[in-house]
C-alpha cells in the first residue's frame, strides 16, 4: 500500500457554501478542496505521492504537453449508497484503460495500486463532496501530462499524474431525449490512431464537429468510420447503442477507432444477465436512417460515465432528420436498463459481477 501525504487546505469550503455549491452542480464546474498528485521520472520511477489543496500547476513553458500533447485522462465516479457508505463502479476497469492510453500515448504507465490509492486518498479527505441524491454523484477526473522542458520531439522523461473531484448531476442540460448531428465530413479516428486511447487529443479534433452540432441545434456529435463515412463508431464523449422492435439492442463493435466505454461494456453484460439480446455488430448510418423511419429501430441512446445512459431523440444531417419512438421520450428498454444499470452502481440492486468497489472511508 502506498502512503500518501496528505496537507489539508487551510481554507475549507464550508458546510453551507459546499451545500449551495452541491445544490444544482451541474457537470465539471464544482470541485472539491483538495486533489491527489504523482509524479514521475524516468530512473527514479512514481514518487512524491500527496494529497494537497486544489490550486493551479506551475509549469515551463517549454514543457512538452504544451506543445505535443501528451495527455490522457479517465473518468468515473463515486456513489453514495442510502446507508450512507461510499463505493466505485469498476474503477478497475478505468485503471486498466488508463494503462493502455498510456501506453498508446508513449507515456510512463501508472500501476493500479496507485491509480486507486490516490482515489481513495483524495476520496477520504473529501468524503463530504459526495452527493447523496440519486441523480448526483462525485466525478472523479484522473489524467496525466508529459512535463519535461524540452522542444524536441520524442516521448518525455517526466509526467504529471493528478486526481480531481467534481461533484455531478446530470451530463445534458434539461431532461428530455437529446437530439444528435451526424458529422458527415470530419471523422474522430482512423484504424491504427488513437481513437481506442482516451487523450486529450481526441477531444479537441471533436471540438469543431461538436460545434456544427451545437450549430444545428444538437447536444452531442456522432462519428462515422474514417474509411468510407458509411459505419458507426460513436459520439464525440459517448458510446451509442440501439434498440431493435425485437427488443434487441445493438451497438458498434470494437475495432480500435473507439472507446472501450467501460458503461458500454457494463450495459452488454447486464443487459445478457436480464434475458435480452445484445449484439455488437457494425451498424450502416443509412440503415438506421431507414430502419428509425420504418419503426425496426424504436430506441437510442448514448452511454458513458458522465451521459450514463442518455435516451437519444433524433439523428440531424444535412439532408435531414429522423426520430427514434416519438422523438421525444425515453423508449421502455433504455428505462428498463438505466434502472438496473443505477440501481445497481448505487447499491440498490444485487451485484452478480463484483463490480462495485466499496471505499472504506
Ligand atoms: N466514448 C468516448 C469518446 C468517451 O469520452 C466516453 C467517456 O468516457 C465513452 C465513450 C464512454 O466510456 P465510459 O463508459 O468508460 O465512461
Ligand atoms: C466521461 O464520461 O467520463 C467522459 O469522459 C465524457 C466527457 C465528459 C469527456
Amino acid at each position: 500500500m502506498v502512503e500518501f501525504t496528505v496537507e489539508q487546505t487551510t481554507r475549507p469550503t464550508s458546510a453551507e457554501q459546499r451545500a449551495a455549491l452541491m445544490a444544482d452542480p451541474k457537470f465539471g464546474r464544482v470541485f472539491t478542496d483538495h486533489m491527489a498528485v504523482i509524479r514521475y521520472k524516468d530512473g527514479q520511477g512514481w514518487y512524491d505521492a500527496k494529497i494537497i489543496p486544489r490550486q493551479p500547476l506551475q509549469i515551463d513553458p517549454a514543457s512538452t504537453v504544451l506543445h505535443y500533447g501528451q495527455e490522457i485522462f479517465e473518468g468515473l465516479k463515486a456513489y453514495r449508497g442510502k446507508d450512507g457508505a461510499v463505493s466505485l463502479f469498476r474503477p478497475e476497469a478505468n485503471a486498466a484503460r488508463f494503462v493502455a492510453s498510456a501506453r498508446r500515448l508513449s507515456m510512463a504507465e501508472l500501476p493500479e495500486e496507485l491509480f486507486l490509492g490516490a482515489i481513495k486518498a483524495l476520496l477520504k479527505v473529501d468524503r463530504d463532496w459526495v452527493p447523496a441524491e440519486a441523480e448526483k454523484s462525485l466525478y472523479l477526473r484522473p489524467f496525466m501530462i508529459s512535463n519535461e522542458v524540452f522542444l524536441g520531439v520524442k516521448r518525455a522523461n517526466e509526467y504529471l499524474f493528478i486526481v480531481l473531484a467534481s461533484p455531478v448531476g446530470g451530463y445534458f442540460s434539461g431532461n428530455g431525449s437529446i437530439p444528435v448531428w451526424v458529422s458527415e465530413h470530419y471523422t474522430r479516428a482512423a484504424i491504427g490512431g488513437t481513437g481506442e486511447a482516451k487523450c486529450g487529443g481526441n477531444y479537441a479534433s471533436s471540438l469543431l464537429p461538436q460545434q456544427e452540432a451545437s450549430d444545428n441545434g444538437c447536444s452531442q456529435v456522432l462519428f462515422l468510420d474514417a474509411k468510407e463515412r458509411r459505419f458507426i463508431d460513436e459520439m464525440g464523449g459517448m458510446n451509442v447503442m440501439f434498440v431493435r422492435k425485437d427488443g434487441s439492442v445493438v451497438t458498434p463493435p470494437l475495432g480500435g477507432t473507439i472507446l472501450r466505454g467501460i458503461t458500454r461494456d457494463s450495459i452488454l453484460k447486464l443487459g445478457r444477465h436480464m434475458g435480452l439480446t445484445m449484439v455488437e455488430e457494425p451498424l450502416a448510418i443509412e440503415d438506421v436512417f431507414k430502419a428509425a423511419a420504418t419503426g425496426d429501430i424504436t430506441e437510442a441512446f448514448a452511454c458513458g460515465t458522465a451521459a450514463v445512459i442518455s435516451p437519444i431523440g433524433e439523428f440531424r444531417r444535412k439532408a435531414g432528420s429522423v426520430a427514434f419512438g416519438d422523438g421525444k421520450t425515453a423508449g421502455p428498454v433504455t428505462m428498463k436498463l438505466r434502472n438496473a444499470l443505477c440501481g445497481l452502481q448505487r447499491g440498490e440492486e444485487a451485484d452478480p459481477f463484483g463490480w462495485v468497489h466499496p471505499v472504506a472511508l
